[in-house]
């Protein structure tokens, strides 16, 4: 499997505190059956880190990965908080993608209306990218009305799930509204958006367990293994 959404750079945001939180979560991935994470620490347009000191960040995980023969390749990436600037930044290359391809992943504030993520996803696509909705089902606006969210996937967005909303783990209405998703067959990836070693974890295993004994094998290969391997490696992804 390979997780396209995780907050394993050690002491960007509000995952990985420490380089061995982030080693904990990326042996506790490899466990699990994951060979590969884009590191996706959470990004504000306003305050983009410089690019430089990311790419070292990125660089002094992987070798102390390699150095502790943890078999995890890591990708590069961001989790951007996306505003109205993020089409232009994006276009401008002062954002990442994931490891450089053409997904950004990009998320909202969880009280955003349907329509002005929309409005942004849109302008983003029209920029030539093809973004990710981090969580779909965590926004209130897409848990009020789904078939947004359906719509978004029928115009190209792809949408992306947490694993501990697929296991019941968030609170109920994103777990319905997950579980409605999955069910109308417009989920493209899921994630574990793991923040710590005993929180909201790197373990994607038992949630594509879940995913193929309630949905279907083809369901839980193509979300969590064949479409994230064409996210990082820029290639098209399929519908369920
Ligand atoms: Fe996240």
């Amino acid at each position: 499997m390979i997780d396209v959404h995780a907050h394993i750079l050690p002491g960007y945001d509000d995952g990985a505190q420490q380089m061995s939180d982030a080693l904990i979560m990326a042996e506790m991935a490899a466990d699990s059956g994951v060979t590969g994470i884009a590191a996706t620490p959470h990004v504000l347009d306003d305050r983009i880190p410089d690019p430089a000191a990311l790419h070292a960040a990125f660089a002094a995980l992987r070798f102390a990965l390699d150095d502790c023969a943890i078999p995890v390749e890591l990708y590069s990436g961001m989790e951007i908080m996306a505003t109205e600037k993020t089409p232009s930044l994006l276009a401008a290359g002062k954002l990442l993608t994931l490891n450089g391809s053409r997904y950004p992943l990009l998320e909202f504030g969880f009280s955003e209306t349907a329509a002005h993520m929309e409005k942004i996803l849109y302008a983003v696509q029209a920029e030539g990218f093809i973004p990710i909705l981090a969580h779909p089902e965590r926004y209130y606006s897409l848990q009020d009305m789904p078939q947004r969210a359906m719509r978004m996937a029928e115009n190209g967005i792809l949408l992306q799930l947490d694993k501990d909303s697929i296991l019941g783990k968030m609170e109920k209405n994103a777990v319905r509204c997950a579980h409605m998703l999955l069910s109308e067959r417009c989920v493209h990836a899921v994630a574990s958006d793991a923040h710590r070693p005993n929180y909201r974890t790197t373990r994607l295993n038992r949630a594509q367990e879940y995913t193929a004994l309630h949905y279907s094998f083809e369901a839980a290969y193509l979300l969590f293994e064949e479409n994230p391997y064409s996210i990082v490696h820029d290639l098209p992804v399929k519908s369920l």
